[in-house]
């Protein structure tokens, strides 16, 4: 079989395409040849060797891939041969509170990655794909789809007629877009761009605001919100943003703490929390009963995830350069054309 090792941290050119004999599953494991991966931003920080820079090289990376299984091992009775599976991308973590171990085991760092034509996963970590969606659609669930789901279903508890700010457009931001809409919520979204806030009101969002043309944006949600602020926030941005987040955010009401892409230091002021007696939650992706539950959600109600482009497994390196560019939703790499 084919698959992509980083041969040396830095850019995606150390990517190289090898040959690699296919593995054999033993007791408790399913074999599944993959059909499509999708691309997270720690995966672009990973290769540059900014995320996991002890990980052992070669190593093939990214987390988030669904196919369809071809063997069993002895004792496999969470998935038959046929079956179309996603990765569960913390594979030990199945419910309730974790562990170290539990959030320390992910897919694609430290375990071995999926853009591989075959991987190998313990029968733990795989979960059904839903029946409608594509083995594209699929592939955008483990990270993106789930990180959102947590965010707000299952830490935030949204309830229908809450209000829920979404920061940017990227994988995580548009599921969140979709699941705040479906639930009910009053959703609106930030973006640095009007075309890509005009494509987000088409998902559900009911208002937006640019948060480069409105870099006071905080002030503008709590206009919008008739200075109560909103109920949840899926903080994506980190640094600087988050002491923005605050100030648009309602009395009791829950930030997500889910990125850090404008920064990975929160600098903020402790009275703004006491006063606003904000929940601040840590999100560290989800666990398997919550990726089940959600899959049930998005097969009731017919939800197809963003796809922003697809590439071929030729073109990986294409891939990982696009991550910069800033994607309206998910990236995906069809491994099977
Ligand atoms: N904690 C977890 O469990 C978890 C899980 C998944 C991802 N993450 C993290 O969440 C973040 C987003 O991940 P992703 O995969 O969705 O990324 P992505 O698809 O690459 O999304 C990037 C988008 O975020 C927006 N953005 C960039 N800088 C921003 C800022 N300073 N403020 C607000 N929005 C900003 C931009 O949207 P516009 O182009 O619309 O401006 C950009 O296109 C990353 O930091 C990632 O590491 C965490």
């Amino acid at each position: 079989m084919k698959a992509w090792e980083l041969v040396k941290f830095g850019p995606e050119k150390n990517l190289r395409l090898v040959e690699r004999p296919v593995p054999v599953p033993g007791p408790g494991e399913v074999l599944v040849r993959v059909h499509a991966v999708s691309l997270n931003y720690r995966d672009k920080v990973l290769v540059e060797g900014i995320y996991m820079p002890s990980l052992p090289l070669p190593f093939v990376p990214a987390s988030d891939a669904c196919g369809e299984v071809t063997a069993v091992g002895a004792g496999v009775a969470r998935a038959a041969v046929g079956d179309r599976v996603t990765g569960h991308y913390r594979v030990r973590w199945i419910d309730g509170k974790p562990g170290p171990a539990e959030v320390a085991l992910s897919l694609g760092g430290p375990l071995p990655g999926v853009l591989a034509e075959y991987v190998l996963w313990p029968q733990e970590a795989v979960v059904k794909a839903p029946n409608r969606l594509s083995y594209e659609e699929a592939a955008t669930l483990p990270i993106a789809g789930l990180t959102a789901w947590f965010a707000l279903m299952e830490d935030g508890r949204l309830k229908a007629g809450e209000s829920v700010l979404v920061e940017g457009t990227g994988g995580v931001s548009l599921f969140a877009v979709q699941f705040a809409a479906m639930a009910g919520a009053r959703v609106i979204v930030t973006s640095s761009s009007d075309e890509k806030l005009a494509k987000a009101k088409q998902l559900g969002a009911h208002d937006t605001v640019n948060y480069r043309t409105t870099p006071d944006w905080d002030k503008t949600v709590l206009q919008l919100t008739g200075g109560l602020g909103v109920d949840h926030v899926i903080e994506v941005g980190g640094g600087e943003t988050f002491s923005r987040s605050l100030n648009a955010l309602a009395i009791e009401g829950h930030v997500a703490v889910v990125g850090f892409l404008g920064g990975m230091e929160i600098n903020v002021d402790a009275r703004s929390l006491i006063r606003k007696r904000a929940r601040v939650q840590g999100i560290a992706v989800g666990h398997r009963r919550a990726f089940e539950e959600m899959n049930r959600a998005i097969e009731i109600h017919g939800l197809r995830p963003v796809i922003d482009r697809c590439f071929p497994f030729a073109g990986v390196r294409e891939a990982f350069s696009y991550l910069d560019k800033g994607a309206f939703g998910k990236i995906v790499i069809r491994v099977v054309e």
